[in-house]
């Protein structure tokens, strides 16, 4: 009897820590916003860029001559892939900035931001955020629709004003100290 009951205890411990483990899983398997931001916002907009750099006509847009069937295909699927992280931080219920422990770009030098500094202004104004997050996730849809339409008179527009999506929600709640100044440089070079 006495063997028994010292087999099964440690079965029982066994299993108790694995639940245990399933919940810590499950707790970092949430993303965070840095997440996102990084591993699906800004890794795939940069393959749009690249899908687009060689195709960009003598005054910008983009020339049909230049897209191939595959581009066309590569640059609808990540526009999707934006889309979808725009779409996952438009519904983020708590925006959590990141994990303990990590920092973010730029975090440490002269001018830069911390995290908590980030956190702060989004519980200011979540929704402002959620709102930034659906406007990119709207661009990016048109994208999308242009790319599968192989209508580069519609998705060169969108991809040359795609850096004033990102940069529109930077300017709010990256670095909104610096919003004056660089509204100010933008209209001194209009
Ligand atoms: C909804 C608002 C929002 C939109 C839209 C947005 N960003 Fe961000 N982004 C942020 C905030 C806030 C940070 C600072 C927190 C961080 O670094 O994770 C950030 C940080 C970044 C960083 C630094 C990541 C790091 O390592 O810390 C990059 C790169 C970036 N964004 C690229 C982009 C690009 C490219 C786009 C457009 C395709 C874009 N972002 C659109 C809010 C936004």
């Amino acid at each position: 009897m006495k063997k028994t009951l010292l087999l099964v205890l440690p079965a029982l411990a066994l299993l108790a820590a694995c639940s245990h483990k399933n919940e810590q899983q499950q707790a970092q398997a949430e993303p965070t916003f840095h997440d996102v931001m990084k591993d699906q916002v800004d890794k795939h907009a940069d393959e749009v860029w690249d899908d687009t750099n060689a195709a960009v006509g003598d005054k910008g847009g983009l020339d049909p001559a230049k897209m191939t069937d595959d581009m066309w295909k590569k640059l609808a699927e990540d526009a999707t892939a934006v889309q979808e992280g725009a779409q996952q931080i438009a519904q983020m219920d708590k925006i959590v900035v990141i994990k303990p422990g990590e920092t973010i770009a730029d975090a440490g030098v002269p001018g830069g931001h911390s995290a908590a500094e980030v956190q702060a202004g989004i519980d200011k104004n979540p929704q402002g955020l959620r709102d930034h997050a659906a406007n990119l996730a709207a661009t990016m849809g048109d994208l999308v629709k242009a790319g599968n339409a192989h209508d580069a008179a519609k998705a060169g527009p969108i991809v040359d004003s795609l850096d004033g999506v990102c940069e529109g929600c930077h300017l709010d709640y990256w670095y909104p100290d610096q919003k004056a100044l660089v509204e100010k440089i933008i209209k001194e070079n209009k």
